[in-house]
């Protein structure tokens, strides 16, 4: 929609959440302004308006995508900031929003943005149910109706220069851009808002984003590769299982080839590196190390980040020694040091055709892949 600006009011310090300022504060992986910009995307051009002392980081995080503008005082002298640097030759709408609301759907953007068709102004509420009463030292103190009474949300969407007229005319200090057109005159209609359109303001609101977001759950894959080169020996470890043979694997640990795959997997998923960056091999403690060790800093490092395994996928590859036997036992070592059901991992195994280095017998590859899920 290229008729359609957007606002973005980040500008405020979170008083009342407390801590660094709330939008800069991560959601599920994501600070909260970069969510509430992701959620605008494609629906118009995105301005944002920032806290002077916050635009090397506005910078940092969000150049190239938005157009960054500098607040004032208040929410309204944020927004007015913003409406003054719209070209009226360009832009018939213009959606205002709080940076602090960043669960907003597309469904309610779509409906401002349908109900601009029609109305001068338009903005998302939900009635209120709960019973309303009047309160004074902790006592109630009578009744309030709550028919005809609604829970105002963002985005408010207006006809452009319609607002920045509003908006000019206004005294200031408006708790919201629906104030400003009702003062000025414009009709603003009522479309359905959505539960989850919080606006974060306290700190617990942040532990009930969460929650909302928690119902997109998220899921990573990731895949490992690891080759090790036989050298003299009578046995191989192979996930965790020592198996006999006429050769051992050289390795700096116990190059257990198909671990170290499988724990490569889990970092590719957590894009954390691989094995290396966690144990360097430069360093001698690591020197003939067992390589649970590293399957199992992974898979707490899956665990501290919220990730849990569900499955995990190991295929080696060799000509000798024959795996099949050894599957089960393999199998069940590595959900032992996972924490993961046996039926939830798979151990296997091929040849290459007696092709290239595992077919002339050099060494044995493993190739893993891991599914993370974050429920
Ligand atoms: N806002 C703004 N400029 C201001 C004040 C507020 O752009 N001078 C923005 C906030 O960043 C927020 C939205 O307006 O995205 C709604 O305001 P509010 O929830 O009150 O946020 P804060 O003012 O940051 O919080 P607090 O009032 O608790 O300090
Ligand atoms: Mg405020």
């Amino acid at each position: 929609m290229t008729d359609t600006a957007i606002i973005i009011v980040a500008a405020g310090r979170g008083t009342r959440a407390g801590g660094e300022p709330k939008q800069w504060r991560m959601l599920g992986g994501q600070s909260v302004l970069a969510r509430t910009v992701a959620a605008f995307r494609g629906a118009g051009r995105i301005i944002v308006v920032l806290h002077p002392d916050d635009m090397t980081r506005g910078i940092a995080e969000l150049a190239g995508q938005v157009t960054l503008v500098a607040g004032g005082d208040t929410r309204s002298e944020s927004v007015r900031n913003a409406l003054e640097i719209i070209d009226p030759n360009e832009y018939s709408f213009v959606l205002i929003h709080d940076g602090a609301r960043p669960l907003v759907s597309p469904t309610v953007i779509g409906r401002i943005r349908d109900a601009l068709e029609s109305s001068p102004a338009a903005a998302p509420a939900l009635a209120v149910t709960d019973a309303l009463w009047t309160g004074a030292e902790a006592k109630v103190s009578g009744l309030q109706p709550r028919d005809g009474l609604f829970r105002a949300q963002t985005p408010q969407g207006f006809h452009f220069p319609a607002i920045l007229d509003a908006h000019r005319a206004h005294p200031g200090g408006a708790a919201d851009d629906v104030e400003v057109a009702l003062a000025a005159g414009l009709d603003v209609a009522i479309v359905e808002g959505e539960e989850e359109n919080i606006k974060l303001t306290w700190p617990g609101d942040f532990a009930r984003a969460e929650r909302i977001l928690g119902t997109d759950m998220d899921i990573r894959t990731g895949n490992g590769y690891d080759v090790h080169a036989f050298t003299e020996g009578d046995h191989v470890m192979l996930c965790g299982v020592r198996v006999p043979h006429t050769k051992a694997l050289l390795g700096h640990s116990d190059a257990d080839v198909g671990m170290h795959a499988l724990t490569d997997a889990i970092y590719g998923a957590l894009a954390e590196g691989d094995i290396g960056r966690h144990f360097p091999p430069s360093d001698p403690q690591w020197k003939g190390a067992a390589s649970h060790i590293f399957l199992s800093h992974a898979t707490e490092l899956a665990r501290k980040k919220g990730y849990g395994i569900s499955n995990a996928d190991i295929t080696l590859v060799c000509e000798c020694p024959k795996i099949g036997p050894h599957a089960v036992e393999m199998a069940s070592e590595i959900a032992r040091i996972t924490g993961v059901r046996p039926d939830r991992i798979s151990v296997k195994a091929t040849t290459s055709e007696r092709l290239g280095f595992t077919g002339r017998e050099e060494g044995i590859a493993a190739i893993a892949t891991v599914t993370l899920v974050k429920p």
